[in-house]
């Protein structure tokens, strides 16, 4: 397992502002549970979003919109648990921030209150401001999400690209422009174009995190299970697969299975043994 070279310094908001500063890429992956966060934490990577992902790649709904703030909750719990270096983010679920700005001071800072989390991320444009403004009033780091924003599939007729009109690119920037002047710290930019998504980038201050939407980025990120090749429902195009992790584990799963029936597992390397003396004495014990 490769370790983290160099310090192990807590990453926080104002490390992804240095990071636009110098040009250096930040990095985010999803993770959902102890495990995984361990794993991404002990890789270096910058940052975990616990992702409403988790809806659809753990779970095994369509959409997130089923996804409550009770399950984002035990799940930050878990992966802020597996984590001490990465900055971790809980993605806010649909109508926890919706309804009434109120609300979403709240719930956003439950996240920070029992769930360990260092800021929150929630989803739309402009018309988030308000809301957005109070969360960071509240000293709650806010990071946007503008593009394809998954809790409004329905709105949006499907998972599709946004931003390939001109006046949807248009749009797009201005929406970014409206977070950043809210006091979002970084925003994520899923499923638009590459060339949109760059110049959003340039006319930003505040660092960029893509997902679908090119290199021009300032940041990327991936959900674990479709990087590492778990999640095998669907593919969008913008997902790489580092692995294939749901090829290996069926083949372990099938090894063991096999080894079972033909009972060539559990071996003497994985039994535990008891001396003949205890043995014999058992025995004599029995048989009385
Ligand atoms: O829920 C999620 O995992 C996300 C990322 C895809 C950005 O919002």
């Amino acid at each position: 397992m490769s370790s983290v070279s160099g310090e192990q310094k807590k990453v926080t908001t104002l490390t992804f502002r240095q990071k636009k500063e110098n040009h250096q890429p930040i990095t985010m992956v999803t993770a959902y549970d102890y495990n995984a966060a361990s794993l991404v934490d002990r890789a270096g990577i910058d940052s975990i979003l616990v992702g409403d992902s988790l809806g659809m790649v753990v779970l095994g709904h369509e959409t997130t919109l089923p996804v409550t703030m009770d399950i984002m909750l035990h799940h930050c719990k878990a992966v802020a648990r597996g984590a001490s270096r990465a900055l971790l983010i809980a993605d806010m679920p649909f109508l926890s921030y919706q309804i009434s700005i109120s609300d979403a001071v709240y719930n956003a800072g439950r996240f920070l209150q029992e769930a360990n989390m260092d800021a929150v991320k929630l989803e739309g444009g402009a018309e988030r401001s308000e809301t957005i403004r109070a969360i960071v009033q509240t000293g709650i780091p806010v990071m946007g999400h503008i593009g394809l924003t998954p809790q409004s599939v329905h709105q949006l007729g499907g998972f599709r690209t946004q931003g390939k009109t001109a006046r949807a690119a248009l749009n797009l920037l201005e929406d970014a422009l409206a977070l950043q002047a809210a006091g979002c710290f970084s925003i994520v930019l899923e499923s638009i174009p590459d060339r949109v998504a760059s110049l959003i980038s340039s006319r930003l201050e505040i660092p960029t995190i893509g997902i679908g939407a090119g290199n021009g980025c300032d940041g990327q990120v991936l959900v674990y299970h479709d990087m590492l090749g778990l999640f095998d429902r669907f593919k969008p195009k913008f997902v790489k697969r580092f692995a294939d992790l749901s090829s290996i584990i069926h083949q372990a799963l099938t090894d063991y299975k096999n080894e079972v029936e033909s009972r060539s597992f559990p071996d003497a390397e994985h039994s535990f043994e008891m001396s003949e003396e205890a043995w014999q004495e058992f025995i004599k014990l029995v048989e009385k």
